[in-house]
């Protein structure tokens, strides 16, 4: 992000400034003559200006970044690392520098006592070292750890650092300015004063090195998994400023009223929905390890469901949908997630959370009464950042009950990146290459696109003007046409259904930029195919916050809301699971330390993804369909509902939900990577209770 780079140029600058002045303010005092003490100082003066001046001009993008992109991306600058600087930076301005100014050339040689004296003053070159120290700790800030949402520990930290870091300075400052106290020359050979220099420094270093392998050692330990646990840690919960529910200790947790509370609340085990009658339509499915050769022949050691890959299941609305699946030999053992459908929480497939994780042999029944019609797919939810990359997903198509429109062609397109004998390849299905489709003249085609891969992924559609129909499941109201010149983009996750009408020319369907020649696409022509695709580059992009008409849905942007939450996306280096990590974090933290979200049956819920980090993220809410309301402090023109909310770097999004479906519900980036090293928050519905442990006692490893 461009204020990121900007902070971290700056800071570094600054940095190097007032380290510059901290020395020269340190050497002051050692002046034999007057025309070098009013040298030297003039020379402090020049640096310590533009210093401060560097420093205002970092305010100042500071104040623009706010302005332009909103406080919640400023504010934990704001509160951390303004302070630090700003303490150190008015000291010198508002006493220091009048100071120095106040030096007079006495006239007598060597300088006067008064004179040096007021130059060893230990304040003088301390408060340049701490102003040095704290702009270096905001570029350390800026590069590996973005203070988001600080709290008052986070706030006295680095003041304590920058404390701590000054001792071995302020030892060497008292020991020189009693000496000029007492009348002695300091030391003045060359080799003298290196030798204090190089001291001092090594002594800080020491410092330094002593704080570094603590903290090392600290997140180390902190950063470990517990080998169980059921998350329901009470330590870290927010309700998002709602009516305090049990799980804050709101309603009774007095151990008399024991009995009652178990009576009021329910297990995830029991949360199945009602699926007392017999199943409209079943299924089995196999997880197993499979080679399978994609249309190049580049072979891939791929872990699939039913040998296949992307097998797709197709049932009706109303169904009752029976799904069996079976572990024939993935060892880390497999679950089934519904991706985007709000089946009941048991049937939900994380492990540890809605279920045990199926070993090899053993099997689980998928039950639930498919009640939202449209494109969805399914994936294990174990380690998925493995499981899925390697294959274990598949497609499910829920028909209407009625249909409204007919399509006489039916395309479902789910694409993935995979890891083959022959390098990285990407492809719809198993077909890394150009397709030929024949349809005839006039007929309507409806391609169901599914982007399976772990990062967002752009679309090109050419030859004929398209609506999109559907986004994540749900039915765009009156698509307008768009021209053929536009391109789409979906996030890791997410799924659009998109409508044409065959014209006398062939249609383009490809992934990726239109210059890009491994990708693969598909022709559709009538009479002939053509010798080639042939594509060109987007002139527009595909925005669903201004596109048809608004979803009609209970929540709008002047909803009264029972709980907010936040969701600062960030990005860290650190520690997870005791190992050092590239860290993309939620309000500063990675799983387990990011609160769960604590809401009631029948709340109306706001949450606010702002992303401060140097990537996209598909933010993924299960159980739960989310209407976006606001998109960088806007109202969209036309909310609509998704599951999977892509939020790019520099962006903020406002999305609400009703919180109708009990259970204990992950909400995670569907970026795999990130999700597995904690970039994972859960939901919780108070008057739920945990049925399952997570952790490696259990081997239920839901990420
Ligand atoms: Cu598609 Cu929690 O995932
Ligand atoms: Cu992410």
């Amino acid at each position: 992000m461009f204020g990121t780079f900007t902070s971290v140029i700056l800071t570094v600058s600054m940095t190097l400034l007032w380290g510059t002045a901290g020395i020269a303010a340190a050497i002051l005092p050692y002046a034999s003559t007057n025309r070098s003490l009013t040298r030297k100082r003039t020379f402090l003066l020049w640096v310590a200006g533009a210093a401060l001046l560097l420093s205002a001009v970092w305010y100042v993008t500071i104040i623009l970044q706010c302005i332009k992109s909103g406080w919640l991306f400023v504010e934990g600058t704001v509160k951390t690392l303004i302070p630090l600087t700003l303490i150190p930076q008015g000291y010198i301005a508002l006493t220091v520098l009048p100071r120095l100014k106040g030096l007079r050339d006495s006239g007598e040689e060597p300088p006067a006592q008064a004179a040096l004296q007021a130059a060893a003053q230990p304040s003088v070159s301390l408060s340049f070292y701490a102003a040095a120290l704290a702009s270096g700790l905001s570029a350390h800030s800026f590069v590996f750890a973005q203070p988001v949402l600080p709290g008052p520990a986070e706030i006295a930290q680095r003041f304590v650092l920058v404390t701590l870091l000054l001792l071995v300075p302020a030892i060497f400052a008292r020991r020189r300015y009693l000496k000029v106290m007492r009348g002695e020359a300091l030391r003045r050979s060359l080799a003298a004063r290196l030798l204090n220099v190089i001291s001092a420094g090594i002594l800080t270093a020491i410092v330094a090195i002593v704080i570094l392998v603590s903290h090392v050692l600290a997140g180390v330990q902190a950063s470990k998994l517990p080998e169980a646990s059921d998350m329901m840690n009470h330590d870290w919960i927010d309700e998002g400023g709602g009516a305090a529910t049990r799980m804050s200790g709101g309603s009774d947790h007095h151990p008399s009223h024991h009995a009652n509370h178990q009576a009021d609340t329910v297990e995830v085990a029991a949360l199945t929905g009602n699926i007392t009658d017999p199943a409209d339509v079943t299924f089995e499915i196999v997880a197993q390890k499979k080679k399978v050769a994609l249309a190049s022949g580049a072979v891939i050691d791929a872990w699939t469901y039913n040998g296949e890959i992307a097998p797709e299941l197709r049932v009706k609305q109303g169904d009752i949908v029976e799904v069996k699946l079976i572990n024939q030999d993935i060892e880390s053992g497999v679950t089934i997630h519904w991706h985007g459908y709000n089946v009941p929480n048991a049937m939900d497939g994380v492990p540890g959370m809605t279920q045990n994780v199926v070993k090899p042999g053993q099997s689980f029944v998928y039950k639930f009464r498919a009640e939202q019609e449209g494109t969805y797919w399914f994936h294990s939810h174990q380690q998925a950042a493995e499981q899925v990359v390697k294959g274990l997903f598949g497609i499910l198509i829920v028909e209407p009950e009625q249909e409204t429109e007919t399509y006489d062609e039916q395309v479902t397109v789910i694409n993935h990146r995979w890891k083959t004998d022959q390098g990285y390849r990407k492809a719809f299905g198993s077909r890394d290459e150009w397709q030929w489709k024949q349809v005839q003249l006039g007929k309507t085609v409806k391609l169901r696109i599914i982007n399976a891969h772990n990062l967002s992924e752009k679309y090109l559609l050419q030859g004929t003007d398209f609506r999109i129909a559907s986004i994540d499941g749900v039915r765009i109201q009156d698509p307008q046409p768009l021209s053929d010149q536009t391109a789409f983009r979906l996030g890791s996750g997410g799924r659009y259904d998109v409508v044409f009408t065959m014209p006398d020319r062939p249609v383009f369907l490809k992934l990726g930029e239109a210059r890009n020649e491994s990708n693969p696409g598909i022709v559709f022509y009538t009479d002939s195919p053509p010798e080639k695709p042939v594509l060109q580059a987007e002139s527009a992009m595909f925005d669903p916050s201004d596109y048809g008409q608004p979803v009609v849905n209970a929540v709008t942007a002047a909803s009264q809301f029972d709980r907010e939450f936040l969701m600062i996306l960030g990005n860290e280096m650190g520690f997870y699971n005791g190992m050092f990590h590239f860290l993309w974090t939620i309000n500063g933290e990675v799983y387990p330390r990011v609160p769960t979200f604590v809401v009631q049956e029948g709340d109306l819920v706001k949450t606010t993804f702002v992303n401060k980090s140097l990537a996209e993220h598909p933010m993924h809410l299960h159980g739960h369909h989310m209407t976006v309301l606001k998109k960088n402090g806007e109202k969209v023109n036309t909310p609509w509902l998704t599951d999977t909310l892509n939020v790019m770097p520099g962006e903020s999004y406002e999305v609400a939900f009703v919180a109708d479906n009990p259970g204990m519900w992950m909400d995670h980036c569907h970026n795999l990577d990130h999700a597995a090293t904690g970039m994972v928050l859960h939901l919780m519905y108070d008057h739920v209770r945990p049925s399952y442990e997570v952790g490696t006692r259990s081997g239920n490893l839901p990420d």
